[in-house]
């Protein structure tokens, strides 16, 4: 026979775990957040660059090492929609887009990708915000978002 206090603790801890899971899929949901994607890993992905798959798609194929990103700048035409593939040569980094909501870990062995659109034109800055080393603090690039050329 279950007691009558654990019966409303097993409840409470029940309806609890619901409201947490409704919350977690609302929020996913309202936001639009994307779940960034883990790929099989290749060497290809070493390489840093920027590709262009049609009038406005691009992928920015970015390698992260201390201390830099590279692509260090990449051009990306206002409007365009952009695959993001990230990977590290040495440790863990971070990678950040300011007032962007891309936040992906770069690891070494392994991919991580992430799909944006870039509607207003302007320089986002991207920062590394996983701690690697002396020179973290000057982890920096730079996406220039700018009008098509005509
Ligand atoms: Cu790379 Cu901090």
């Amino acid at each position: 026979m279950i007691d009558k206090f654990e019966r409303n603790v097993i409840i409470t801890a029940f309806c609890l775990s619901c409201l947490f899971i409704f919350s977690l899929l609302y929020a996913m949901g309202s936001r639009k957040a994307d779940v960034t994607e883990c790929l099989p890993y290749d060497k290809s992905y070493e390489t840093a660059r920027v590709n262009q798959v049609d009038k406005s798609t691009y992928q920015i194929f970015y390698v992260a090492r201390m201390w830099n990103f590279e692509p260090a700048i990449a051009y990306i035409p206002v409007g365009s929609e952009v695959d993001l593939f990230l990977t590290s040569l040495d440790v863990v980094h971070g990678f950040d887009i300011y007032n962007k909501n891309v936040n992906l870990m770069g690891v070494p062995g392994g991919v991580a990708k992430t799909t944006i659109r870039f509607d207003q034109p302007g320089v986002y800055k991207v920062v590394c915000h996983e701690f690697c080393g002396t020179g973290h603090q000057n982890m920096q690039a730079e996406i220039i978002v700018n009008f098509p050329k005509k």
